[in-house]
């Protein structure tokens, strides 16, 4: 399909994942045709289940290993969203997180830039890592740990992903936007890579504990899947957007320990909330950062962002996903 066609062509790494699932549903459900390439590392085919076969071209593979048998010149668009994601992955699984990321991303760029295809690169609000100056903007200074602790090695691999998609602009003028987003939340995360929210609400279906690591006092701000996707295909058509990094996000914070009583009240469990270490719940220390919350006047002045869905609204989905048996696969997140 030439870039002339009628129909639009994008390309979503990573588009059988939880972020990505959703975003190739929005383009086919609008009318676009979608290449998603995903190795089903922690994607699932069944988080497609919903997309029209017909507008989707689906490869399962190494990103790196597929671009090759691509031509760049058919793509409008093209969202990277594949890589090894989560604290839980990096402290399990540290020389995979960092290849992913960094390797993977080089090659799409390069992919990219063979046709100046616009690329919108994911990256995470990991990046601001334990700066204690919240609200983070996305020019605030980065506050990474030492190398000896692995945790660290996410967010910084995920920094290098920005200084190679920044480079590529100003070297190529590819046009290339960073969308850093924050704690995203929805149908089809689920809790065994660690992510807080489909753990919480699957201890709460099973009554078992919630079990909040640390003090639960901890602050992050969730927005819903729904919502993120909604803004994403935008940030590639704003011209000023391009060549720039964007926190992506809603800015109301609530701790851990609130969290998991919101979602025993929402969904009227009997479960308890117990709080254990961070070393036992990683089997080994982990330095986690204390608050998180976006500054998000950027993506406000820019695209009048407000996302709609109430945390309330997004538990009782993840539930009622649940309950229907058609729960998938993992997401990011120590909390
Ligand atoms: N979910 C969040 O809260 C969150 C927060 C910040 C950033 N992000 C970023 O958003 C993006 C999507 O995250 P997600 O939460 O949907 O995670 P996810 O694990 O569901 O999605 C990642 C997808 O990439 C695929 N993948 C991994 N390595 C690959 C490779 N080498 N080649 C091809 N495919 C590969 C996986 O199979 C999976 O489908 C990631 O880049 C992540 O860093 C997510």
């Amino acid at each position: 399909m030439a870039r002339s066609d009628h129909s639009r062509h994008i390309l979503v790494t990573g588009g059988a994942g939880f972020i990505g699932s959703h975003l190739v549903e929005q383009f086919v459900s609008a009318g676009s045709h979608v290449t998603v390439v995903d190795d089903l590392s922690t994607g699932r085919m069944c988080n497609l289940d919903a997309v029209e076969p017909a507008n989707l071209s689906f490869i399962e593979g190494e990103l790196s290993a597929v671009l090759p048998d691509l031509d760049a010149e058919q793509f409008n668009e093209i969202y990277h969203l594949a890589a090894a994601v989560g604290v839980r992955l990096v402290v399990d699984q540290p020389v995979r997180v960092i290849e992913t990321n960094v390797l993977e991303t080089l090659a799409l760029l390069r992919f990219a830039s063979a046709a100046n295809v616009p690329t919108l690169l994911a990256s995470t609000s990991e990046v601001y890592g334990k700066s204690d100056r919240v609200p983070f903007g996305e020019n605030d200074d980065l506050v990474l740990g030492p190398t000896t602790e692995p945790r660290w090695a996410y967010a910084c691999s995920k920094a290098i992903d920005e200084f190679l998609g920044l480079a590529w602009h100003r070297d190529t003028d590819l046009p290339v936007v960073i969308a850093r987003f924050f704690n995203t939340v929805g149908p089809r995360q689920v809790g065994i890579w660690g992510m807080v929210l489909p753990r919480f609400v699957e201890a709460a279906l099973a009554g078992e504990p919630l079990k909040v690591y640390g003090t639960g006092e901890q602050t992050r701000c969730f927005c819903d899947v729904r919502d993120v996707v909604g803004l994403l295909p935008r940030l590639l058509q704003e011209p000023v957007a391009i060549g720039s990094v964007l926190n992506i996000g809603r800015d109301v914070s609530i701790s851990i320990g609130e969290l998991a009583q919101l979602v025993v009240d929402v969904l009227g469990s009997k479960s308890s909330i117990e709080q254990i270490s961070y070393e036992k719940a990683y089997g080994r220390p982990i330095e986690d950062m204390v608050h998180r919350r976006p500054d998000v006047s950027r993506i406000q002045s820019l695209f009048d962002f407000n996302p709609a869905i109430s945390l309330e609204q997004t538990i009782a989905d993840l539930a009622s996903e649940r309950q229907s048996g058609s729960s998938t696969q993992g997401g990011e997140g120590a909390a």
